[in-house]
């Protein structure tokens, strides 16, 4: 509220209320066509950039809708408060050890990741200790650039395609398909 008083000409608020207590307004709930419609209503394609926090569910279905109606999605960011427990990776790399050579702070180490373990557990089970938070793929602080070889990882919220192409990769969902070379920066 001080926010849209101090800059009435450029900032709105606009409240939705699933059970009003006025009665005399329509509930309203946010949902693809409502937020598409306020969209298109009242947002300037050129410079806009989006910040969605809330549910898991919502979220997801305000990405979903945002991304369809064209808006790229190193536009689009999201505050997650939650994370759930990751899933299991949903593909299968093969299964021989490979060498993940680790640069940070001017140490050197080196380790065997053996799938389905990450790099980020296969470096603390040898108390390596990568930085990490939520280990869900979705906070960004498990972030290195790769070096050399290849990762896949299984969930990633917060790396666009701009950075995946300059080499940065999370480690906490991040499984090693080749021998890999990390830095961490
Ligand atoms: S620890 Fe949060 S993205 Fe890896």
């Amino acid at each position: 509220m001080l926010l849209q008083e101090g800059y009435r000409d450029r900032f709105t608020i606009l409240e939705l209320f699933s059970q009003p207590a006025n009665h005399q307004l329509p509930p309203k709930r946010l949902n693809n066509f409502l937020l598409e419609h306020l969209v298109k209503k009242y947002i300037e394609r050129t410079f806009v950039q989006f910040y969605l926090c809330g549910p898991a569910l919502f979220m997801k279905m305000a990405e979903f809708t945002l991304k369809t109606m064209g808006y790229d999605p190193s536009r689009i960011f999201k505050e997650n408060f939650v994370i759930d427990t990751p899933p299991p990776p949903a593909f299968m790399i093969d299964a021989e050890p490979k060498k993940v050579t680790i640069y940070m702070k001017h140490n050197q180490y080196q380790l065997q990741v053996k799938y389905p373990e990450s790099i980020l557990q296969a470096a603390l089970k040898h108390q390596v200790h990568l930085p990490y938070s939520c280990r869900g793929g979705r906070c960004s602080t498990c972030t290195v650039r790769l070096l050399a070889g290849k990762i896949k990882m299984s969930i990633n919220d917060v790396l666009t395609e701009k950075d995946i192409e300059a080499g940065l990769a999370l480690t906490c969902v991040g499984y090693a398909e080749t021998d890999v070379v990390l830095q961490v920066e």
